[in-house]
């Protein structure tokens, strides 16, 4: 049963290797999107939808996250002292996001993997987990629309969903729906990455999902998935077999942050709405 959620993780051990050469020395989870790192985006995203424990899987190389995350008294004080309040808050909004706590996944075992990784530090019925590559421009933060859902049956499961073309359905999670309502899809399969011939919809999942933490017990067993890892897509065929999973189309625009065009586009999109920089860059955007 998915009760209040009060916990959300993030996978963020990856190397980022689409991002070379940059994130050689920069987690790739530290590059801006707008005028923010893409893993704040993602935090506060999980902030504003109630969440109060943030658990991020990461890896020892990427202490600069947490790093991040935590207080720079002294920069603060330097602020205040000079009255660049505005700077002020710039370097401590992210420090009031929640509870931030760090684990590791030392080897590359899978999404599903990096999410038992958490295992120990859930206490909560019911979690959230975010993709932070996947970065959505929302009214209602994109795990808010899902907790709501989810409190609106029962409790359930709910998966982020969003609809690809046919041919992009090889990246992704892809349901099988028993029916619709509306943009409310009712469960009965997952299929990680299959091909085109064989995919049960063009219904995708994104990084959203609301997990009922019974998955642990399927996620422990360590079985080998698609690609040869631990896949969080088979977790989630388990608890399709004993509890009611829902997919939402979400309302949203969302951006692919993991590659080079998406991570681009992206940008442009969140400079557009900058008021700062928007009116310029749409002036320069026509021009170009
Ligand atoms: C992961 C999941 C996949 C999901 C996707 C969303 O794949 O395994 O089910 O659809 O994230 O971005 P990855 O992108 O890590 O290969």
């Amino acid at each position: 049963m998915v009760n209040k959620i009060e916990t959300a993780v993030f996978p963020i051990a990856g190397l980022g290797t689409r991002f070379l050469p940059a994130t050689k020395s920069i987690p790739k989870e530290m590059l801006i999107v707008g005028d923010t790192p893409v893993i704040e985006h993602a935090i506060k995203e999980a902030s504003e939808s109630g969440i109060k424990k943030m658990i991020l899987v990461t890896s020892p190389a990427k202490a600069s996250i947490n790093e991040y995350f935590s207080r720079s008294v002294i920069l603060e004080d330097i602020l205040r002292k000079k009255k660049k309040l505005k700077e002020l808050d710039l370097i401590t909004r992210q420090t009031q996001l929640g509870e931030i706590i760090v684990t590791f996944q030392n080897e590359p075992k899978g999404l599903g993997h990096a999410v038992w990784c958490a295992k120990n530090l859930i206490n909560d019925d019911a979690f959230a987990v975010i993709l932070p590559d996947d970065i959505i421009l929302s009214k209602t933060p994109v795990i808010r629309q899902l907790i709501n859902l989810s409190q609106n049956n029962n409790n359930c499961t709910v998966l982020g969903v969003e609809k690809v073309n046919r041919k992009e359905v090889f990246k992704y999670g892809i349901l099988s729906i028993e029916k619709k309502i509306g943009r409310k899809y009712f469960v009965n399969n997952i299929v990680e990455k299959p091909n085109v011939k064989n995919a049960p919809s063009n219904l995708s999942v994104v990084g959203r999902y609301l997990l009922d933490s019974k998955i642990f017990n399927f996620l422990s067993k360590m079985k080998k998935g698609a690609g040869g890892e631990i896949q969080l897509t088979d977790g989630i065929q388990y608890l399709i077999k004993h509890n009611d999973v829902m997919g939402l189309e979400f309302e949203g625009k969302r951006f692919d942050c993991g590659n080079k065009l998406g991570f681009i586009k992206a940008n442009l999109n969140y400079g557009l709405y900058d008021s700062e920089i928007g009116k310029e860059l749409k002036q320069y955007l026509k021009k170009i």
